[in-house]
């Protein structure tokens, strides 16, 4: 009877010690979900940067040569709205310089370094959970008119246009041509565009070079990299080279430059799997968005009075599109690119019961899903008003 009673008064005290414990955990959690993966990547990702930066014009041969391996990694969970919106915030602090240390809507983040404000080009903002588990990496987009931040406007705008139309972004007789690939109006010298993408893009080595410094200083976190419009094709380019998780927000179609850089794209399991869509990238946008959507073609185009001739529309790894034309009835246009768009409007509702309150059009399939389901843009076509040799 005695010794019963003490093994209560031990088990009572136990309890309330753990109790106790869990009631006076600091720190809330992070808000945000993730899903464990396998991601394809390099082996040997430094070597063959160096082999790569050593011979650009050999990068095709290259990246075939290279030994890829599976490796588990933690993913943002993409069919969570927080967590996108949170990832998308981030992306919109990449175009400041000074950011708070701890960012609103983001329980358990906290500010931790910039990069790249001393130089003119690549930038943006690295935000990290306690004890830097998890780190995201935001890199800035490009500075136009109508977008905030910084002064690096019209080389972005050039490299946007080298990077993302069909050929030198050669519009008509009126506009300077980024590079002369063509040979008549609609044929294109597909060599010569990857060899000028390699010489003149400079912004793919930059990112690789300021990941790699990155990395260096996170050896054991859990890195993701984020950003809007070029700062996204550039997170989406990292996903693929250093294999991370990457989510990049209103990006234009990233795919045809991806092949004339001669990325280092992930070798499919099965001969009839679409390579292009195992990089760890998630693309969100919504179809208003001209630049996204690759409407940005030809002199009358919606986009051509801002000097913006992004043509391309095919997109990298997976996408969760918003059709806010069909379902909300937006008109497409160059405003509708902002991220504050995204931020303030689109991810801040569920997406389907909102789609159904708008009631201009029934959702295909009424699941109540709070953010589109992603899809592959396996079938999809750039630039076929164009020949290319
Ligand atoms: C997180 O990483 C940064 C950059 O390396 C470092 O300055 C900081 O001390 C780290 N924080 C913790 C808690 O380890
Ligand atoms: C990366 O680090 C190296 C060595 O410290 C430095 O020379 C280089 O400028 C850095 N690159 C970037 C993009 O920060």
């Amino acid at each position: 009877m005695h010794v019963l009673r003490w093994r209560w008064w031990l088990a009572l005290v136990v309890a309330l010690t753990l109790v106790l414990a869990v009631w006076r955990s600091p720190a809330p959690q992070p808000h945000v979900r993730t899903v464990v993966r396998p991601v394809r990547r390099l082996q040997d990702v430094r070597g063959y940067l160096a082999r790569r930066a050593a011979a650009p014009s050999h990068a095709l041969d290259l990246a075939r040569l290279e030994t890829w391996e599976d490796v588990p990694q933690m993913w943002p969970d993409v069919s969570d709205r927080h967590t996108l919106r949170m990832l998308a915030r981030f992306a919109c602090w990449a175009y400041y310089e000074t950011v708070p240390a701890h960012p609103p809507d983001a329980p358990g983040w906290a500010w931790s370094s910039k990069f790249g404000w001393d130089e003119g080009g690549l930038r943006g903002q690295v935000f990290a959970t306690p004890n830097n588990a998890t780190v995201v990496v935001a890199l800035k987009g490009t500075s136009a008119s109508f977008l905030p931040g910084g002064s690096t406007g019209q080389r972005d705008k050039d490299n946007d246009n080298l990077l993302f139309s069909c050929c030198c972004a050669r519009v008509d007789s009126s506009w300077k041509p980024m590079c002369d690939c063509w040979h008549d109006p609609r044929t294109c010298d597909s060599r010569c565009m990857g060899r000028t993408l390699i010489e003149r893009s400079l912004y793919y080595p930059a990112a690789t070079d300021l990941y790699n410094n990155i990395s260096y200083l996170y050896p054991n976190s859990q890195v993701w990299v984020t950003g809007h419009s070029l700062g996204g094709v550039m997170a989406s380019y990292l996903g693929a080279t250093f294999g991370v998780p990457a989510v990049a927000f209103e990006s234009p179609g990233d795919r045809l430059a991806a092949t004339r850089l001669h990325l280092p794209i992930p070798p499919p399991s099965t001969p009839d799997d679409d390579a292009y869509a195992l990089v760890p990238v998630t693309h969100v946008y919504h179809t208003a968005d001209a630049l996204a959507t690759g409407q940005c073609v030809g002199h009358n185009s919606i986009c051509s009075r801002t000097g913006f001739a992004m043509e391309t529309r095919c997109h990298l790894g997976q996408s969760v599109v918003y059709d806010t034309v069909r379902y909300l009835g937006w008109s497409v246009g160059v405003l509708p690119h902002r991220i504050t768009v995204l931020i303030s409007d689109l991810l801040a509702h569920d997406w389907e019961p909102r789609i159904r309150a708008a009631r201009l059009e029934p959702p295909p399939l009424p699941t109540g899903r709070a953010v589109p389901a992603p899809q592959r843009e396996t079938l999809c076509q750039d630039c076929a008003a164009w020949t290319f040799t």
